[in-house]
């Protein structure tokens, strides 16, 4: 284990720019949001300082309205498409002195100040910087329940597919089958690093500049980004992850004697959690799923996703039992347990691809999600499961951007897929080690 630490922290080492890391030279050569959430998670067990740091130059590039964006340009690098102008926040009357994105992803933030809090061995000095940012973070959640609930169901959309993180798993299909975009000839950077096939295709990628032209066209407008996008999507991952950052931010203002803000997380998240159970819990198939708000339809596929509410403790038992019998009879794993935990798309589905990026790989940030779910509800045998494939394919392979899941395959294979050093494998694998929760359950 300590080999896989030591070449873990030389990941992050490597990847860390003064005062944040990028996700992985080359391929994505800027600071994003969520990664850099899970990666402080990994600092915090090495360098309090550098998580703290990473924390704050996220910060930097939010916006005055409470928005934070998914990619914030601390610096320049001509190995990424689409770069700072092809995003254009300026254009919006809300956007910072630094350049950013316009679009966001899941709000992993106020989880990962609990988890530092956990970590820290001087909590006094933790909650110091806690109190800095709590704010910031109270603010983004604010942003989300005010901006992008047109229902007021205490579930938040997503206008973009880059804002689920989960950028082209096959869900995205029935939304771009919804309308119709130019054949753009896109200056992509990403196909000539890694091989195309474990990539978006063309055709995606012009749906989702398509997407960042409309909204650069409405200066980027929350209401008319909900009146007109044709992508406005309630994500059960995306809602998991504010729902647990709801959480923790209740957790810590309570330390901070922040009673008012913590009434109104409590009031968001019960309003959350119960539309969470109506809503994106689908009965047939036993999961959390999708709904598609600009067509009024649920869309009823089970991906990794599916199972993050187990993170946020959204289920009841018996719900948690039911998402857990995927994993028990085999709809992931295979019936003979031919598959690692846990494919990010349904292998019984006629769209699973275990090569395409969020089509089927393993990603280890959702692994970890994944595993912490099981724990909170005692699933002591499914959370050894995933843990232990997890760090099964890390040994083997090192620390690549996602991973096959079959078994057979893997026989065959000498690598990983997508970017190697990819900045959270390496984060959350030493938080898998260190932060070992599975003997906690008795
Ligand atoms: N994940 C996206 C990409 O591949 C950006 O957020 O470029």
């Amino acid at each position: 284990m300590s080999r896989l630490l030591e070449s873990a922290a030389a990941v992050l080492t490597s990847n860390w720019k003064d005062s944040f890391t990028i996700p992985c030279e080359g391929l994505y050569p800027f600071q994003w949001n969520w990664d850099s959430g899970f990666i402080a998670i990994g600092w915090a067990h090495l360098n309090m300082a550098r998580a703290q740091s990473e924390i704050k130059s996220l910060l930097k590039g939010q916006w005055k309205n409470g928005f934070l964006p998914h990619i914030i340009f601390h610096n320049e690098s001509d190995s990424y498409y689409p770069g700072p102008e092809v995003h254009a926040a300026h254009l919006s009357e809300h956007s910072p002195a630094i350049k950013t994105s316009g679009i966001t992803q899941p709000p992993v933030l106020g989880f990962v100040l609990g988890e530092l809090y956990q970590i820290a061995t001087d909590k006094d000095s933790m909650l110091d910087f806690i109190s800095e940012v709590f704010d910031a973070v109270y603010l983004n959640h604010q942003y989300f329940y005010t901006h992008r609930d047109p229902q007021n169901e205490g579930l938040v959309y997503i206008c973009h597919n880059w804002e689920a993180g989960t950028d082209n798993t096959p869900v995205w299909d029935f939304i771009w089958e919804t309308f119709e975009v130019p054949d753009y000839d896109l200056p992509r950077k990403d196909t000539q690093l890694i091989d195309a096939s474990h990539r978006p295709t063309n055709a995606e990628y012009c749906y989702y500049i398509h997407l960042i032209e409309l909204f650069k066209e409405w200066s980027y407008d929350d209401q008319l980004i909900a009146r007109r996008s044709p992508f406005l999507i309630q994500d059960p991952l995306f809602n998991s992850m504010l729902i647990a950052s709801n959480e923790s931010l209740i957790e810590l203002g309570q330390l901070l004697g922040e009673e008012k803000k913590v009434a109104q997380l409590n009031s968001w998240n019960s309003k959350a959690i119960a539309s969470m159970n109506t809503k994106l819990y689908d009965i047939k198939e036993k999961a959390y799923v999708y709904y598609d708000l600009r067509n009024e339809r649920k869309l009823s596929f089970v991906s990794s996703s599916s199972f993050t509410p187990l993170f946020a403790g959204i289920p009841d038992a018996s719900k948690a039992e039911a998402l857990v019998s995927h994993f028990q009879k085999g709809r992931f794993s295979g019936r003979n347990h031919e598959n690692y935990l846990c494919a990010s798309f349904d292998p019984e589905s006629e769209y699973f691809n275990s090569k395409k990026y969020w089509r089927g790989p393993i990603w280890i940030n959702l692994n970890w999600i994944i595993y912490r779910g099981l724990i909170k509800y005692g699933f002591k045998q499914e959370a050894d499961t995933i843990k232990n494939d997890t760090l099964e394919l890390i040994t083997k392979y090192g620390f690549y951007e996602y991973f096959e899941p079959s078994k057979a395959e893997n026989e065959l294979l000498q690598k990983g897929y997508g970017g190697n050093n990819f900045s959270w494998s390496a984060a959350l694998t030493i938080d898998l080690i260190k932060n070992d929760k599975t003997n906690e359950l008795a």
